[in-house]
């Protein structure tokens, strides 16, 4: 049995504290806001997770320190753009032979670091205690039991197996990688092109623009990772093209929903308050144009979902564009 601190009781981080307690660990669930500590206290249920019960045995806390202390794994659940400064302000708790963990799918806008470096950075760590877990693992299903595939992605194999164990059970397999900065950047990269297949639906396209979409989108994402020296490999496997379809297709994805929204002519922040939880994918794109920028690697789609959130080229328009450029190869 592992004693585990979980910062953050957002829809993922509850689900991974019902899963790791449910696996027979001892659990303790941070959260900066006190009303969603209260509810999971009182009521033993996430207001996002309607149906879902909540075991009893969990401990919910306000304080990093109980969280982090003894806790041989510390999982960093919060939407990406708190990463940081959750990380800051948990420095000074995690035992120095804890495994930290980033479920958080986000590139830092203005350093370009995937959230396992921004870890890295802020709490003064090697990168042999860090792991990336990510895959397409809707929190709605994982917190029901339904079957589901994950990728536990660490530079030190043992840590890697160490969540590999910790996390599995006989409803969710997780495989390793070692390709630490493919599995981040697919999992923050996905979200743009899931933006797109949404904009595409939202406009009144059907599934071939979507299937074109996906696929081309899922192109461009490899074409950068390989530009940022990460395995082509990993962008074809579970937390890449598996994480791109559920994120592209399903009724739980809210980077899906949100990128309806701008296709129907809402803008960014509409489409934000209506889905009413974190849109990864719009968090990531200016990482990604940057990034793209910078290692001269052409990708078309985050450039029109780019264009449609900043309000200059309507949803139609820059969907026609992609579809009407110069003719290319499939390469
Ligand atoms: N939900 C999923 O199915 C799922 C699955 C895999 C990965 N992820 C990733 O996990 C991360 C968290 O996603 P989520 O779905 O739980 O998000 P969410 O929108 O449910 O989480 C919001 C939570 O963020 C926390 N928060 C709010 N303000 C904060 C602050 N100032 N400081 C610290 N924490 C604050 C609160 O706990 C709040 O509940 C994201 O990066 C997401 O991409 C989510």
């Amino acid at each position: 049995m592992a004693t585990i601190g979980i910062l953050g009781a957002g829809t993922w981080g509850s689900a991974l504290a019902k899963l790791l307690y449910t696996n027979g660990h001892a659990v303790s669930l941070w959260s900066a806001i006190p009303a969603e500590l209260q509810i999971l206290e009182t009521e033993h249920r996430h207001p996002k997770l309607p149906g879902v019960k909540m075991p009893d045995g969990i401990r919910y806390t306000a304080s990093m320190e109980e969280a982090c202390r003894g806790a041989s794994l510390v999982v960093f659940a919060t939407p990406s753009v708190y990463i940081r400064s959750v990380a800051a302000a948990a420095k000074p708790y995690p035992e120095p032979d804890a495994v930290l963990i980033s479920v958080a799918k986000g590139i830092e806008p203005e350093t370009f670091l995937t959230m396992t470096e921004v870890i890295a950075e802020a709490i003064g760590c090697s990168e042999d205690r860090l792991v990336a877990l990510s895959g397409p693992t809707h929190a709605e299903e994982v917190s029901i039991g339904l079957p589901t595939a994950i990728v536990s992605a660490g530079t030190n194999p043992q840590a890697a197996e160490l969540v590999q164990r910790t996390f599995s059970n006989d409803y969710l397999r997780t495989y390793t990688n070692a390709d630490v900065r493919g599995v981040e950047l697919c999992g923050a990269l996905k979200n743009i092109i899931a933006l797109a297949a949404g904009i595409s639906d939202g406009i009144g396209y059907g599934d071939n623009a979507k299937a074109a979409i996906i696929t081309r989108g899922m192109v461009e994402i490899a074409r950068l990772g390989a530009a940022l020296g990460c395995d082509r490999a990993t962008f074809y496997g579970l937390a890449g093209v598996g994480d791109l379809i559920v994120t592209a297709t399903s009724r739980h994805s809210r980077n899906n929903r949100a990128g309806y929204l701008l296709g129907a002519g809402y803008t960014a922040e509409q489409a934000v308050r209506e889905v009413g939880m974190v849109v990864e994918g719009l968090n990531a794109l200016p990482a990604a144009i940057g990034l793209s920028k910078r290692c001269g690697v052409e990708m078309p789609i985050t450039a029109a979902v780019d264009e449609v959130v900043r309000g200059v080229v309507d949803p139609r328009t820059a969907v026609n564009r992609l579809m009407n450029r110069t003719y290319k190869t499939e390469v």
